[in-house]
């Protein structure tokens, strides 16, 4: 395939070229290039030739115990691949109490096989530690599984003890830990308490979820991985200010290998929306909660001075006319999470760079270059250059458009983004080398996608 005629954008660079992928590798980024017999030819002018967007938080298929998220491996994907995502790390779900990562690894396997459309990989989850889980977490960074997820709330969540020897493992063997931050205790009794007092509403469950339940967490985590000598820690769902400030000040106080995510429905939605009339307020109800349009600002402004690192999805889809009627009576019996795979390239290139609040290479870094560094991917994926993948998004900045849930193809009643008016939207996705996605059409193949075994988390120069 030869991608003639345009600008190719990595995180260090914006150039004129042409970009030649042979057997799904990229072979040369020139000026020019003259075309072989028999080359598939796209022609990319006025447009943007990126790396594929990588999504480092989704939850495909997740049994959460009162419901299942509905996409599964194969919709999940192919919203993704329609978004401009090329490559996705998934979630382990938790598995019976006490069992092992290897229990959930080895059911993932099966989940996605023969159903991803894109490449993707798992974070192992850990609901508890001993001596055989610190050794499982050892042995599995030779199958490519170098990052794993804990939760300060929810089922299995940890204690201080175990995420403390759970850090200092992670320390020794390089790899990388991602966390839940919420205040387990203070969610569960401001819960409580409002349903007690009748306020079932979806805004109260923004009201049991407070900034300081998240920056609480957010602070106890930190100062823990100072303590385990700067252990490599990866804050998912940043959604507030306060947090932010902890991690800003970590950071400036010299502590290594801290890293944040925010999630496009943090830079663009406020709390507000769970006061929308009828049940549509449930559409939003997820961990942590939507905030307010401070926090939105707060968090550009992360991602501009570089204390937040990525932007990931957190894609948890639920239907509005089904499983999140489990809470039109009590916000807390609905299960939480919501859909956005496959807007998130989008929204980001419009919010962020049409809208000027980032330029296009910092939008390649916090969508692709920097997940593919943090979690062991680059530089086969989240960059251009000769031996890299051929996953590549090809973005129309001059395009004008309404979102609409009936333009995606994630399996949901509805989107969150629901009328945002967008400047630039993906024209084509490549995955290694094959045209997954054209102008909103799904043209891949049930199955194409592979797991991709990781390496080691570069941790240094991220920004
Ligand atoms: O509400 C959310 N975010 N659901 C998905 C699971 C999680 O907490 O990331
Ligand atoms: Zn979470
Ligand atoms: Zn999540």
């Amino acid at each position: 395939m030869l991608i003639q005629n345009g600008t190719i954008i990595t995180d260090k660079s914006s150039i004129k070229a042409d970009l030649r992928i042979k057997d799904g590798i990229i072979t040369e980024i020139a000026a020019n290039l003259i075309p072989e017999s028999n080359e598939e030819i796209v022609n990319a002018g006025g447009m943007l030739v990126m790396p594929g967007g990588i999504d480092v938080h989704t939850h495909m298929d997740l049994d959460v115990g009162i419901a299942r998220a509905t996409d599964d491996f194969y919709t999940g994907t192919v919203a993704a691949a329609c978004g401009g995502t090329t490559t996705i790390v998934d979630h382990l779900a938790f598995g019976p109490e006490g069992c092992s990562i290897r229990h959930q690894l080895d059911h993932y396997h099966t989940l996605a096989e023969g159903k991803a459309v894109i490449d993707y990989s798992f974070h192992g989850v850990i609901g508890h530690v001993d001596d055989a889980i610190l050794k499982e977490v050892e042995e599995l960074v030779g199958e490519g599984i170098t990052s794993h997820k804990f939760y300060l709330t929810y089922g299995q969540k940890l204690t201080d003890r175990e995420f403390f020897l759970l850090m200092r493992k992670a320390k020794e063997l390089g790899i990388m830990l991602t966390v839940h931050p919420e205040n387990h205790d203070m969610v569960g009794c401001l819960k409580e308490l409002l349903i007690e007092q009748g306020k079932t509403s979806p805004i109260y469950h923004a009201v049991s979820h407070p900034v300081e339940s998240e920056a609480e967490a957010i602070n106890r985590l930190i100062l823990f991985a100072h303590v385990a000598d700067d252990a490599p820690l990866y804050i998912v769902h940043l959604s507030c200010e306060m947090g932010l400030d902890y991690i800003r000040q970590a950071r400036q106080r010299g502590q290594k290998n801290l890293f944040a995510e925010t999630c496009p429905q943090y830079l663009v939605l406020d709390e507000s929306r769970y006061r929308e009339p009828g049940d549509a307020g449930l559409k939003y109800i997820m961990s942590p909660p939507l905030r307010t349009t401070k926090d939105n600002q707060a968090l550009w402004l992360g991602l501009q001075d570089g204390s937040i690192q990525t932007v990931a999805t957190d894609h948890c889809p639920f239907f509005l006319k089904g499983e999140k009627q489990l809470g039109k009576d009590n916000f807390a019996k609905t299960p939480n999470g919501a859909p956005g795979v496959e807007p998130r390239m989008a929204l980001l290139f419009s919010e962020g760079v049409s809208a000027g609040r980032i330029d296009a290479q910092r939008y390649v870094e916090i969508t692709s270059t920097n997940p593919a560094k943090l979690f062991g991917l680059y530089p086969r994926k989240g960059t251009l250059e000769k031996g890299s993948d051929g996953d590549i998004l090809i973005v129309d900045p001059s395009v004008e458009l309404t979102l609409t849930h009936g333009m995606l193809h994630e399996n949901v009643d509805y989107t969150p983004y629901e009328g945002i008016s967008l400047r630039g939207y993906p024209y084509m996705t490549i995955s290694r080398g094959k045209i997954v996605a054209k102008e909103g059409c799904f043209l891949g193949e049930k199955g194409s996608g592979k797991f991709i075994k990781r390496n080691l988390p570069i941790l240094r120069n991220i920004r």
